[in-house]
């Protein structure tokens, strides 16, 4: 089989890719967490096998099957997938951050299951490590970083903000709390910021689909 040199180049590439949520324990029994089902991130690390790639998938708990020949290492909370992720970061061309990290966790974890004596519960919460800043401040020249901005209003200021603040070159602004895409959907609809500031929307489509186009940004800004 002849290749050509951008499928060598790709061959040999390296991409680490974080998907699902996080899992912040309160109790023995009972955690934080969110509503990701990892179809993004697993669609995204499946592109990039499907690329030529070699992955690293870091997942948080999901339900879904990883793709086969994923090297997938399973964490729960956002103290785990950091430290998983900052390690595979070191040897990779590319970072995809789809993962949902909870943004905080429970100051401290009840040794026994909490038991109900009051009307209310109150959860003294703290904030986890920003993971994607702490890549973008690491940031090897060449490693192409990519995050995403899950919001529910001003999604492209927003996403713009942390495009700057977090030293990306990409960012997916990906609208969430609605029914038809986004948190669990087989669907989703995002705009692709730039550094430098190109945009491109996506319409509303599979995850699996929009996972390829965007792979092929991505893989395209790596071989520059
Ligand atoms: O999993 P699915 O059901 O398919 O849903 C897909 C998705 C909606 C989860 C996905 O498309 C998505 O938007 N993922 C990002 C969700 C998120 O946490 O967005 P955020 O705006 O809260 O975080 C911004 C970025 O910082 C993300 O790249 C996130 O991985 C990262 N982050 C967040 C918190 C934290 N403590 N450390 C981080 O690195």
């Amino acid at each position: 089989m002849k290749y050509s040199g951008y499928a060598l180049t790709v061959r040999s590439l390296r991409c680490l890719v974080t998907a699902g949520p996080t899992r912040e324990p309160i109790d023995p029994v009972r955690f934080l967490s969110n509503r990701s089902s990892g179809r993004m991130g697993y669609a995204l690390a499946t592109a990039a096998l499907r690329a030529g790639a070699q992955v690293t998938l870091v997942s948080g708990p999901v339900k879904i099957p990883p793709p086969g020949r994923a090297h997938l290492v399973r964490v729960e909370t956002a103290a785990e997938m950091r430290r998983a992720t900052l390690h595979a970061a070191r040897q990779v061309d590319l970072v995809i951050m789809a993962a949902a990290v909870a943004d905080s966790r429970p100051a401290t974890v009840a040794k026994r299951k909490i038991k109900k004596q009051t009307e209310r519960l109150i959860l003294h919460l703290v904030k986890t490590p920003d993971i994607l800043a702490e890549l973008g401040r690491r940031k090897p020249r060449r490693q192409v970083l990519v995050g995403f901005a899950a919001e529910t209003h001003e999604l492209l200021a927003n996403a713009r903000k942390k495009l700057e603040r977090k030293n990306l070159d990409f960012i997916v602004a990906n609208p969430v709390g609605r029914p038809d895409s986004g948190f669990e959907s087989p669907f989703n609809r995002v705009t692709l910021l730039a550094r430098g500031g190109a945009t491109l929307a996506f319409p509303r489509m599979r995850k699996e689909i929009l996972a390829r186009r965007l792979l092929r940004i991505f893989l395209d800004a790596c071989a520059r």
